[in-house]
């Protein structure tokens, strides 16, 4: 039996219809806890508009029937709590009022540079003279505090809320700012979903034309969390040219689908090297890997990110490369990516 996956518990969810609207509860951003145990024992809270009320008989029925048919669910526990307000009648929660545009950066598998693409981006939007916000949301793994050379406690300010650092023209939130020690932290369903919820809401970001949110790897539950909690402008899918990451990209792509957020493309990283004595390019991870257009996964290629030192050196020093070598290939791919962004979410 192979492990139940959350997406296909929320692919399950969303085909249901919450009673007296016409929106599944995914769309309505109900979900607000999810459980899976070992032997296949679902745990599913959900919240909805006051239509729903005099039907949750019904409603639960239709959930339950609708997870038992996933491939090793056993049981099924629904707790619902109807809301006073109707579907319709109020703004579904968003937690980022004042963002004007949250971007997702995800990936399918771990260590393909979203944190790197997600800080130069950043840094280019920046540098264009929008007002640029970035948000580490990879809480088990934290990079962002490196690649900007941040240390230390952000400050509170008189309304009780999180000061971001501001650096290169960016503010930034990580966990990796309020954690004191290396003390690896164990972040279950509910704990990881209100420490989002905390980085949108406690945190001074101000008036912002994007978020920059960086993901952990994967398709997990911090991923669901901050599409749960805010409306999401659109997604950018990081992969490397390898086949196994083309397969993962399409996991990711795949979760922003059913998540309902926009996928604006895919940026391909570590594309290929430029040798600095012939200028001869070498694909390291293999060449031609433009999508397959006749794939219903495919999604556009935003750019393509050389491998080079400057990059890496840049995330490790704390300086990125669009900062350190602005006239670089790599900077120039990034602020082109960065262009494409901002002209297709302000037009
Ligand atoms: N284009 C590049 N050229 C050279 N090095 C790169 C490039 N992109 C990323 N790297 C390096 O690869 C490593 C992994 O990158 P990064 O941390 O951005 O990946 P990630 O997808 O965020 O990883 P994780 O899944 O752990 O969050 C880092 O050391 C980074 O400096
Ligand atoms: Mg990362």
């Amino acid at each position: 039996m192979g492990k139940i996956s959350r997406i296909q518990i929320y692919d399950k969810l969303d085909t249901i219809q919450i009673p007296g609207t016409d929106i599944t509860p995914i769309k309505f951003k109900g979900v607000k806890g999810l459980d899976i145990s070992e032997n296949g024992e679902i745990e599913v809270r959900i919240e909805l508009p006051s239509q729903a009320a005099g039907h949750e008989k019904e409603f639960e029925a239709a959930v339950k029937e609708a997870l038992l048919s996933v491939e090793g669910v056993k049981e099924v526990s629904v707790t619902l709590k109807i809301q006073t307000k109707a579907y319709g009648q109020v703004e579904q929660l968003n937690l980022l009022p004042k963002v004007k545009h949250p971007i997702l950066i995800g990936s399918g598998k771990g260590g393909v540079g979203k944190s790197t693409v997600t800080v130069n981006l950043a840094v280019a939007l920046a540098k264009s003279g929008y007002r640029v916000g970035l948000m580490d949301a990879d809480l088990y793994g934290p990079s962002i505090p490196t690649m900007f050379a941040i240390e230390g406690e952000p400050v509170v300010n008189g309304k009780g809320q999180i000061i971001p650092f501001e650096k290169h023209g960016v503010k930034l939130i990580s966990i990796g700012f309020l954690l004191k020690d290396d003390t690896p932290v164990l972040w279950r369903g509910p704990l990881l979903h209100k420490a989002i919820q905390q980085f949108m809401k406690d945190v001074d970001w101000g008036e912002l034309d994007f978020l920059l949110i960086d993901l952990p790897p994967g398709t997990g539950d911090i991923q669901l969390s901050v599409a749960q909690s805010t409306r999401v402008s659109g997604a950018i899918a990081v992969s490397t040219p390898q086949d196994i990451a083309l397969i993962d990209v399409k996991k990711a792509i795949t979760m922003f689908r059913t998540l309902k957020i926009p996928l604006l493309g895919v940026v391909e990283n570590m594309s290929y090297f430029r040798c600095s004595e012939c200028g001869h390019i070498h694909h390291i991870f293999g060449g031609n890997t433009t999508m397959d257009a006749g794939d219903k996964l495919a999604a556009e290629v935003l750019g393509k990110i050389p491998i080079t030192i400057a990059v890496r050196e840049g995330g490790d020093n704390g300086v990125p490369v669009m900062i350190l070598e602005p006239e670089s290939e790599a900077a120039v791919a990034f602020s082109n990516i960065a262009k494409k962004i901002a002209e297709r979410l302000n037009s």
